[in-house]
């Protein structure tokens, strides 16, 4: 299935070089824009050719023999109060049959529980760290205060916990957490530490959309590992400063992971868990599926797509209707280069009968929000260990930026190229959900009109949100390529 290409180092790409030096400086349009409109690239070529330095290792295909694992949900401590307890332990999972790898996880031993919120809900959390080494407990996407929200001012040592408490106030989603410790997050999340966050409301109960759990409504964390002759996770051995990835893959934890499902509509939410690597989803007859939700909400519309394209920590739910395709032939997802991700075994049973409404949400920019100047610029720049966002490196001590609570700003994120052309970088904020307004002065694309915490950015890209806190405290801002974060592509924003 395709060329694989197995290489490990840094092979530059021509291509990105040629597109680098264009000086090509169309004016702009639709917007006044001094930052955008010098050295533009061609955005086709752009397109075809590699958008990063690195040729990436192919993954695996996945053989199909294991059926995927479902994470089980969190039931709380008892019944009248909302609280639940996390703790991130250390253990040992049998990830190839008969052999056991050494792991991290969140109340067992790999990954972790599934953590159900309704909107409106006043939840508590003890979170407990049994590690050997410090450790948070980050809320990826979820609107809580800064002292709630994990970042790397909150380390826990080993043995401590602490409670958090918060209010669920943000709509129907599909979020995460993770550790964030500082300089070691990669490593940790590498290991195993990440678990899902379903967030519930009213809308999302009326749709009628597929959300019988582990049945039509089922969660798929994409993470790529590399595994030693001995079947361990070697953090240090696999490690690149540029992002680390590996050529298998586990969805869920499950290595060569295959479904099994009814001829239904079939809700898959995808998380991006990845410490590095970049995934364009696709199904392997070229069938087109329906995108409904972004990383922190509904999509208006379902959108129709044959791929979709996920850079780390991003999410989208989708929906892929098996009662329609033709299940004659094998049906998997797989990657853009064809490696199988997933394999679907369709069942002979009709399954639930579901649907997807025409109008699933009222997202929209307002007239202010458009109307806003920028009011912070954001300059991502470098790679390797040489990462930084305006120049400077992540120190715990500075506050890059401030902002008041529950006022709307924008900020505007460049991407800025260098001699190899530079790399797409996912970034991401703490803390809230925002509103993508543009890509190089356009509208975003209709998968992307929907609440955001991370996105993509190409080289040369500018890219402007429209972003509000609701709560007060230090937020981090990062590349979510792991390993850029550690090396110090983050910076603080004080919300006050
Ligand atoms: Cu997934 Cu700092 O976040
Ligand atoms: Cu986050
Ligand atoms: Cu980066």
């Amino acid at each position: 299935m395709g060329l694989k290409i197995k290489i490990t180092a840094l092979a530059i790409s021509i291509l990105v070089i040629s597109g680098c030096s264009s000086t090509n400086s169309e004016p702009d349009e639709e917007m006044d824009h001094s930052m955008m409109s010098d050295g533009k690239m061609d955005h086709g070529m752009m397109m075809e050719g590699h958008m990063s330095h690195d040729e990436v290792v192919s993954l695996n295909d996945s053989t199909g023999e294991n059926e995927l694992k479902i994470p089980s949900q969190l039931k709380r401590d008892n019944e009248d109060d909302v609280a639940y307890t996390v703790s991130a332990q250390k253990g040992k999972t049998e990830i190839f049959d008969g052999t056991e790898t050494n792991t991290f996880g969140y109340n067992g031993s790999f990954l972790g529980q599934m953590l159900r919120f309704e909107k409106g809900e006043k939840i508590k959390i003890r979170t407990i760290n049994e590690l050997d080494e410090e450790t948070t407990f980050h809320w990826h996407g979820l609107e809580v205060s800064g002292d709630a929200d994990g970042g790397p001012h909150d380390a826990l040592k080993p043995g401590e916990e602490k409670v958090i408490e918060f209010e669920v106030t943000q709509e129907a989603s599909t979020l995460w957490f993770h550790p964030h410790p500082e300089g070691k997050t990669a490593e940790q999340v590498y290991n195993g530490l990440a678990g899902l966050i379903y967030i519930e409301d009213d809308n999302s109960k009326s749709l009628g959309l597929p959300s019988d759990y582990g049945k039509n409504d089922i969660p798929l964390i994409f993470q790529d590992r590399t595994f030693d002759e001995k079947n361990q996770l070697n953090y240090s051995a696999a490690m690149n400063d540029d992002g680390t990835i590996g050529d298998t893959l586990l969805i869920n934890g499950t290595l060569n992971p295959k479904l099994t499902v009814n001829k239904e509509k079939i809700r898959l939410r995808l998380l991006n868990g990845s410490n590095a690597r970049n995934y364009t989803f696709k199904l392997n007859t070229g069938d087109s599926f329906v995108q409904i939700a972004t990383d922190g909400g509904f999509l208006n519309e379902p959108v129709l797509l044959k791929e979709v394209t996920l850079t780390p920590s991003e999410r989208a739910e989708i929906v892929i209707d098996f009662s329609q395709l033709n299940t004659e032939n094998d049906l998997a997802l797989i990657s853009e280069d064809g490696s199988v991700l997933l394999s679907f075994e369709i069942s002979d049973q009709s399954g639930a009968i579901s649907k997807i409404p025409g109008k699933m949400n009222n997202f929209a920019l307002t007239e202010e929000e458009l109307d806003l100047p920028v009011t912070k610029k954001v300059e991502l720049f470098g790679m390797m260990d040489m990462v930084t966002i305006n120049g400077k490196k992540f120190d715990p001590e500075r506050i890059d930026f401030t902002q008041q609570q529950g006022v709307t700003e924008v900020w505007e994120i460049y991407n800025k190229p260098d001699m190899m052309g530079g790399m797409i970088h996912p970034f991401h904020i703490h803390g809230t959900q925002f509103k993508i307004i543009s890509r190089d002065g356009e509208e975003p694309p209709e998968n992307e009109r929907g609440w955001k915490d991370s996105f993509s950015i190409k080289p040369d890209e500018t890219v402007t949100i429209a972003i509000q806190f609701k709560h007060k405290g230090v937020y981090m801002f990062h590349c979510h390529i792991l390993e850029h974060e550690d090396n110090g592509m983050m910076g603080q924003v004080k919300v006050e």
